[in-house]
């Protein structure tokens, strides 16, 4: 048994965390690009802090990025070379729709992209677009205050037409919204959303979340009335919460936290709110205001498969039995104690991830994708330059072994693997550059520094024989 011929090997990655140029060709400003590195961003991102413009005293990392925007031609040549199926990666909203809100879509924006998938399929890479990775023009957070406001469903979807209808020819996968239930956890980065003096968080959360899961169906039914062959996923961070012991406390709350997690795709796959999201809501009265209409449409467009982000597992105690936090993707957790840490303190926990892909298919019955999956570390090039990041090819072995068990022994239906990010480029939960993650090295530092000239890590040969052999060599 072995994957199967057409499983769609590749990497992932989003605009605002690689392109730059942000000033260019009419290109407007958006919520993740005034988000600064540095002590600050922690507020900013979750809503605490209001932030819409850039000020002196900080630095935004989304200026430059990696700068995709003129080093695409040769970033797409290193994928060829690495055998890539499939890349994924997120359109800036605002190259299309510099306010969100204009008439026209900007020429010069979707010139980009269009430019961006032919060289893609120059080489026969798929792309995976994700129509929002973390991004919310500021225009529309100004007037409408992103996602609290039902206004953004029509915006969005205008956005969801141009793209359908411009790369007809080029793009059959889409995911509508880049880790949906992160608007939980990091409100502004995530949905645009910051909050006033008084306002009951948890309310404008779900109510921004469901406008956002009514305009991920429509946009469904939208992508397969423009081209049936379109297949549109959710997207969701995942990493199935572990009780921290068998105390059947410790065993609800991690339940709960699961849940809160699933609710998103349980929406999104099943077509309806669950039970137990509604009780709960409703107990404690922020049900989302709905219009009529909105269960069928929830209902009549469920998307075609669910895609997760997999880091690490996460590991739950009832208030006053866990001992130490860990650090995960913007979700805090207790330590478990059975598990290796990164240099970030991130769980290391590849099991984790065939649990989760079992959990998520028995629970859903839909096709798979793991649209991210990597290890943050701040590689250092040796004397002569070279970057031997075994630990990365360690994490990505292990994991990859993990996901073939799940695919060849459990049954799961799993479309692709996309690892976190290819290419180096900003991380989105610190700002920071150090916090590497690529099979390329980006020769940026932390202080902006750097000619941006790309090298070969170690793990580049590595995955390109990973994919070579579909999966079969991972020596
Ligand atoms: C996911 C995001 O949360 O994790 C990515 O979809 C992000 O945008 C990735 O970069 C890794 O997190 P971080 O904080 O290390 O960049």
């Amino acid at each position: 048994m072995s994957l199967p011929e057409n499983f769609l090997w590749g990497g992932a990655s989003a605009a605002n965390q690689c392109e730059g140029g942000i000033f260019e060709d009419g290109r407007g400003l958006a919520n993740v690009d005034v988000c600064p590195s540095g002590a600050d961003r922690k507020d900013v991102i979750t809503g605490r802090r209001k932030m819409l413009e850039m000020d002196a005293a900080h630095q935004y990392p989304a200026v430059e990025a990696v700068d995709f925007y003129h080093h695409f031609r040769e970033d797409i040549g290193l994928l060829a070379q690495m055998g890539f199926k499939v890349y994924r990666m997120s359109v800036a909203w605002t190259r299309i729709f510099p306010n969100g809100d204009e008439e026209e879509p900007n020429e010069a924006g979707l010139r980009f992209y269009e430019e961006v998938f032919k060289e893609c399929s120059k080489y026969g890479i798929q792309p995976l677009v994700t129509i929002s990775h973390f991004d919310c023009p500021i225009g529309l957070i100004r007037k409408y205050g992103g996602w609290k406001s039902r206004k953004m469903i029509d915006f969005y979807l205008k956005l969801c037409k141009t793209l359908f209808i411009r790369y007809k020819d080029y793009v059959v996968y889409w995911l509508n919204f880049n880790e949906i239930n992160m608007i939980l956890h990091a409100p502004f980065m995530g949905a645009g959303i910051c909050f006033e003096e008084g306002e009951d968080e948890e309310a404008v959360k779900y109510q921004a979340a469901h406008h956002e899961l009514v305009a991920g169906a429509l946009a469904v039914k939208l992508a397969h009335e423009v081209n049936p062959e379109n297949k549109v996923g959710c997207m969701f961070a995942a990493g199935s919460a572990y009780p921290y012991t068998c105390h059947p406390q410790d065993v609800w709350e991690a339940l709960v936290t699961d849940q809160e997690n699933y609710f998103f795709v349980d929406v999104q796959a099943r077509g309806y709110y669950p039970s137990y999201a509604k009780k709960r809501l409703a107990g404690r009265g922020i049900l989302p205001v709905m219009e009529t209409g909105d269960e069928e449409i929830l209902r009549c467009y469920p998307v075609d498969f669910i895609s997760f982000s997999y880091y690490n597992s996460r590991c739950i105690a009832a208030p006053g039995n866990g001992g130490e936090e860990a650090e995960g993707n913007l979700f805090k957790s207790a330590r478990n104690p059975y598990l290796k840490f990164s240099e970030w303190g991130w769980p290391i926990d590849p099991l984790g991830l065939r649990i989760t892909l079992n959990q998520v298919y028995d629970r859903y019955q839909k096709p798979l994708f793991i649209v991210e999956n990597g290890l943050g570390a701040a590689d250092t090039p040796d004397e002569k330059g070279e970057i031997n990041d075994c630990y990365r090819i360690d994490y990505l072995r292990e994991h990859i072994r993990a996901m073939k068990e799940a695919v060849e022994q459990d049954g799961v239906d799993l479309i692709g693997y996309t690892s976190w990010a290819p290419i180096d480029l900003i991380s989105a939960g610190s700002g920071e550059m150090k916090k590497r993650y690529g099979f390329v090295y980006v020769d940026k530092q932390e202080d902006g520094s750097g000619t941006l000239s790309r090298w070969k890590k170690r793990s580049f040969y590595w995955y390109k024989k990973v994919i070579e052999t579909n999966g079969e060599d991972l020596k």
